[in-house]
């Protein structure tokens, strides 16, 4: 047990309660973090003469040292140690002797640690940033490629009216787009630096906030040292945005496994994006889009797991608060791994572009385009409507769709249906007519495609 308050006890701490306060397993992740943190504070206190320059020199190294023994796997974090920051901190020592023992003048692991965890959410964001702009980009080269790609769209899982595949992606990019967004927002929000906050109440030390900030890449100082200690709003709300993202990438893996099935057929799933079956020879299974529609459910668990934690935390500081790791960072995990994946799936994916097609024309899809053609002859829209019904019903009966009925059984109907009507009602000229913005026709899909490129352009990604 390498402890870092020793002096006020008179007994050991028992195993079981130091096993069960210790954080080393899960936090040793954030070492590149807590290092770049010490060496911001280390400059600074030289700067502001609470250590000589000889000081911060040997600390500067003994932490490089320190960081580059771990990298190269010389030097092991151990459960030796209470926490990351008692590690670095007992090793700083061993190396450089009583220059080691001041760099934790003017802080405490309160500030240490919500530094810590902030720097290490912010790379976090940066990441996801970078995975949801190829994620991005692979959706915009299906669109581009898929404008006459025509398929069903539905309702109620119902067959409804004719769009097109690029259409189809298109309502995806923009979930995406809106996902990319809110980490942007949540980045601008938690670009300020808690350290220097100490404790809870700052520290009497002559301290450059604003120097830590900026060598750091913050925006500039939190502004209030118990919030800074105790905030973990950017977690909740980082947690939140991924929650958003998996339920999005849920979803449309859900219309992957449904596309990829026997009965659907509208696309392929690469073998190397597949799995078999132990025992069924003939299985092709989507299995990581279930994998991620599955682990969804894990990250939406951090989420609600974090707002639990916090709800109940006098200020400031409180043990309760290191709960904030293992969750978040499998939730953190999961995300990038899920994107990662599902963008390589959605890459490789084969369309069935005829089956698609056929599709669209089958389930009365062109019903409304048949109805919308009765009120361009004069028809008011409810009695077409219920004309266009009655039609349907007796396609049912005859086994048959609307178009491949002769004039005379149309005429039968209604005495408004002309030659005209098999172009009005063709596949194409239901999705083609459609071109308010937003609408799956070509002009209209042109024009959010020119979008959405000088977007995907325009994209910068935030500094870890
Ligand atoms: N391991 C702790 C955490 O993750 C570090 C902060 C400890 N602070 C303290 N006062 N015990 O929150």
């Amino acid at each position: 047990m390498a402890q870092l308050w020793g002096g006020r006890f008179t007994k050991q701490t028992d195993q079981m309660v130091y096993d069960f306060n210790a954080s080393i397993l899960f936090d040793r992740r954030l070492l590149p973090q807590d290092i770049r943190g010490s060496r911001a504070h280390a400059t600074m206190l030289a700067k502001v003469g609470v250590i000589t320059e000889e000081e911060r020199d040997k600390i500067l190294n003994g932490l490089d040292s320190i960081l580059q023994d771990v990298t190269d796997g010389n030097l092991k974090i151990t459960t030796e140690y209470e926490d990351v920051h008692s590690f670095v901190e007992a090793n700083l020592i061993d190396r450089i002797g009583d220059a080691g023992k001041k760099l934790h003048t003017g802080r405490s692991r309160n500030d240490q640690v919500a530094l810590d965890m902030r720097l290490y959410t912010r790379g976090e964001i940066s990441a996801v940033e970078e995975l949801l702009q190829s994620l991005m980009q692979t959706l915009q080269t299906l669109m581009e490629e898929n404008l006459d790609t025509y398929m069903p769209g539905f309702t109620h899982l119902q067959k409804a009216q004719p769009v097109s595949f690029s259409h189809h992606i298109g309502a995806y990019m923009e979930m995406f787009k809106r996902d990319f967004s809110r980490l942007k927002d949540i980045y601008t929000r938690m670009n300020y630096c808690p350290l220097g906050a100490g404790a809870l109440a700052g520290t009497t030390y002559p301290l450059d906030r604003d120097m830590t900030a900026e060598l750091l890449g913050f925006a500039g100082p939190t502004l209030n040292s118990m919030d800074s200690v105790s905030d973990r709003d950017y977690l909740l709300e980082y947690l939140s945005a991924l929650s958003v993202i998996m339920m999005h990438l849920s979803r449309f893996s859900e219309e992957i496994i449904l596309w990829n099935s026997n009965e659907y057929g509208f696309i392929e799933l690469d073998d190397a994006y597949s799995t078999g079956s132990s025992i069924m020879p003939q299985k092709k299974n989507p299995d990581i889009a279930e994998l991620v529609r599955g682990k969804t459910g894990r990250v939406y668990g951090a989420l609600t797991s974090m707002l639990t934690t916090m709800k109940g935390i006098p200020l400031a500081y409180n043990k309760d608060m290191q709960e904030d790791k293992e969750m978040s960072f499998d939730a953190m995990d999961t995300v990038k791994n899920c994107l990662a994946l599902f963008t390589g799936m959605i890459s490789t994916m084969k369309l069935n572009k005829e089956r698609m097609a056929e599709s669209a024309m089958m389930g009365f899809t062109n019903a409304t385009d048949a109805a919308d053609y009765l009120v361009k002859k004069g028809v008011p829209f409810r009695d077409a409507h219920g004309i266009i019904g009655r039609l349907v019903l007796y396609c049912i009966d005859k086994k048959t769709s609307i178009d491949a009925l002769s004039l005379e059984e149309l005429k039968d109907i209604d005495a408004h249906f002309e030659e005209d009507v098999y172009d009005a009602i063709s596949l194409s000229t239901c999705v083609e007519a459609r071109n308010t913005i937003g609408a799956p026709g070509h002009s209209a899909m042109k024009k959010v495609l020119e979008i959405n490129r000088s977007y995907l352009n325009s994209l910068v990604i935030d500094p870890a």
